[in-house]
């Protein structure tokens, strides 16, 4: 099976059976944002482990194309476990990597854009900065 098809595949799985998915009443920490080239939407909610620093829970919310369900799956797998800091600097390199395929630019933007509304709901929380790899980003409403 060729690489590609192998993590479309891994992606199909995600979007179809969505790690991470619901609603974490009285979160911690919670964003929402949209994609507003389609109008798609995803919610993160996240609870912090007793140091109040560790991911201890993230949940997603959603809908949209089967890249950003899919990579917003990806990423409360990839996430939970780690301290808010440590994914404030998280480069989207490592989401995309895990995402495994080529993606054109607007594609780019859904892949992203589950991470974008993770990085805001911790900077709001934790006050963690927003790096500056998201200035190309604009066209994502991140509330
Ligand atoms: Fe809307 Fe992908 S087409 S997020």
């Amino acid at each position: 099976m060729a690489f590609d098809e192998m993590y479309r595949e891994v992606i199909l799985d995600h979007y179809k059976n969505p790690r991470g998915h619901g609603v974490i009443e009285g979160a911690d920490a919670e964003a929402d944002g949209q994609n507003p080239l389609c109008g798609d939407e995803v919610s993160i909610y996240v609870q912090f482990g007793a140091d109040n620093e560790t991911i201890e829970d993230v949940k997603f919310r959603g809908r949209g194309c089967a890249i950003s369900q899919a990579a917003t799956s990806m990423l409360t797998e990839m996430v939970t476990g780690r301290k808010a800091t440590a994914i404030a600097e998280m480069p989207r390199d490592e989401l995309l990597e895990e995402v495994g395929i080529p993606l054109s630019p607007v594609r780019l933007k859904c892949a992203l854009l589950g991470l974008g509304v993770l990085k805001v709901a911790l900077h709001r929380a934790k006050g963690t900065p927003l790096p500056e790899e998201w200035a190309g980003m604009d066209e994502l409403k991140l509330t």
